[in-house]
């Protein structure tokens, strides 16, 4: 849900040069070149020519979100970006691109590609100020540009609160199926078509004491369990992001786990689970066409509809939001609950720099400057080892400080409680006070420490903060931050710590995902 902004014409479809070092952008992330950004859509992955297409909701007139079109950038690794032209813009006044998918059509079910085995076709809603309805555009040049199918819409059922389809192949049944959401409803509807233009409804998911004002976007994933990538392994999560209504104010994402028969999601559990326990990661979608034995990868946008129209990179470099990391997951029990787990895809390894830090402490601090780093973005991870299981006791924690200003963002784990929390407030261009609802910290408790063990791990990215828990990442907390100068200087310190427990702390570089490919 959002406020639709005034209409501006739509702009000509062109490839942006922009600038991508203001000391707010984030180089390990995705951002639009100029202009507002919110969902991440249609992500796809073309094997065959090896190339990551991110489309996005882009207002390419304003810094504000409406007007919406699909922003469009292509990648070979989701960590290096060229910004391509703007592939889907509305026909119309007041006629907005909204949130959907995209897939490979490769067996040409659609009938649309008669010649190729790579055709792709986008699904997505058209709203206009009465009506949102369900519509597809075909490519026949690798998703580089659309032709709008000239039946459109595939679906209309009257309703102005009807959106973001999220379509999979199901191929026990040789369907392809959509996820979609009846906004005010709070439910999930599933679909189902052979051909990817004639739907038929299949069934409506919800479940009692889920949250959320408006359900959106949601995404039907299979995932791998516990690491084993594969097809017998897996189980169906049923993501659904809320706005507002979130439980921690605004917009969020939870999950349910379930199995999915073709046309039915069953919930396996009694209650949701949060997929960050930080503000600003919402509307992730997962991509489709992952080769068969690589765990799904997600990509989320990096913000809350709260306060994503106020923060101050766009009066001071001209775009808003980023996107996440690029994410793998799998799915693991957590004192016996399934957690999805959250990874960097790939481990980082496209951008790792050079190894900054690797010290191990049992008491006192540690402390790296990074202002050499000319990205500006760090990875660090730390490991406790030798926890008493029985009684832990002690803390540690980080602080990200720019050494100019003394701004910082910090964190820690209290091991007694599993308390683990992060905060913002010491970062001074945008803070609770410019926005209330930009609340400062937020903690989660981790799972016990089991086999005396632990660890977190995490990239900091000029205005993005990522920390995944445990060595298997089953939470995340994903944070935007806003200081007047760099963050440059690490500091971890531990205290009253056990004294069989210690902590090894490793820190990179990361490399621009920018210079290679951005003017
Ligand atoms: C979610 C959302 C979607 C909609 C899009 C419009 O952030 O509100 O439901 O399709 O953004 O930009």
């Amino acid at each position: 849900m959002l406020v639709q902004s005034i209409l501006l014409p739509a702009l000509a479809a062109v490839a942006h040069a922009a600038d991508y070092s203001g000391h707010l952008r984030p180089q390990a992330h995705f951002s639009p070149p100029t202009n507002f950004m919110n969902d991440p859509n249609g992500l796809f992955y073309d094997d065959k020519r090896g190339v990551y297409h991110l489309y996005y909701q882009y207002n390419p007139s304003e810094t504000v979100a409406g007007n919406q079109h699909w922003g469009h950038a292509t990648s070979p690794d989701l960590y290096h970006w060229t910004n391509q032209p703007i592939a889907l813009s509305g026909d119309k006044p007041e006629e907005y691109m909204f949130s959907g998918s995209a897939v490979i059509d490769s067996n040409n079910t659609s009938g649309f590609f008669p010649d190729q085995d790579d055709g792709v076709v986008a699904i997505f809603t058209v709203d206009t100020p009465t009506l949102e309805t369900q519509n597809i555009a075909y490519s026949r040049d690798g998703g580089y540009t659309f032709t709008k199918y000239e039946n459109n819409p595939v679906i209309d059922i009257g309703s102005k609160q009807f959106r973001d389809p999220q379509v999979t192949w199901h191929a026990d049944t040789g369907n392809w199926v959509m996820a979609i959401a009846y906004a005010d409803d709070l439910v999930i509807g599933f679909y189902t078509s052979p051909n990817l233009r004639d739907w038929t409804h299949a069934s409506n998911f919800t479940q009692e004491g889920l949250p959320g004002v408006q359900f959106e976007c949601p995404n039907l994933v299979k995932v791998p369990v516990d690491g084993v990538i594969s097809k017998e392994t897996s189980k169906y999560v049923l993501f659904i992001s809320v706005n507002p209504g979130a439980p921690l104010g605004g917009s969020g994402t939870f999950y349910v786990v379930g199995e999915f028969n073709g046309t039915h999601f069953i919930s396996e559990v009694a209650q949701e689970t949060l997929f960050d326990f930080s503000k600003d990661n919402y509307a992730a979608q997962w991509y489709s066409g992952i080769p068969e034995g690589e765990p799904p990868v997600s990509v989320g946008w990096a913000s809350n509809w709260d306060y994503t129209e106020e923060v101050p990179t766009g009066p001071l470099e001209g775009w808003r939001s980023a996107t996440t990391l690029p994410r793998a997951h799998t799915l693991t029990k957590v004192n016996g609950s399934w957690a999805v787990t959250h990874r960097p895809f790939k481990g980082l390894s496209s951008i790792k720099g050079e190894q900054l830090l690797n010290k191990h402490l049992k008491a006192g601090d540690v402390n790296l400057d990074f202002s050499s780093v000319s990205s500006n973005a760090v990875a660090f991870d730390v490991s406790l080892a030798g926890i008493d299981t029985v009684s832990p006791v002690g803390e540690v924690n980080f602080n990200f400080t720019s050494s100019s200003t003394g701004e910082h963002l910090d964190g820690g784990l209290s091991l007694h409680d599993g308390y683990f929390w992060i905060n913002r407030a010491g970062t001074h261009l945008f803070t609770v006070a410019d926005d209330g609802n930009y609340t400062s910290s937020s903690s989660t408790i981790v799972p016990s420490f089991g086999n005396g063990t632990f660890g977190f791990s995490g990239v900091i990215d000029r205005s993005v903060f990522e920390v995944f828990l445990g060595h298997d990442g089953s939470q995340s907390g994903t944070m935007t931050f806003f200081p007047t100068a760099p963050l440059d200087t690490l500091t971890i310190s531990a205290e009253g710590l056990n004294n069989r427990t210690s902590v090894s702390v490793t820190a990179w570089g990361l490399e621009s995902g920018w210079n290679s490919t951005q003017a």
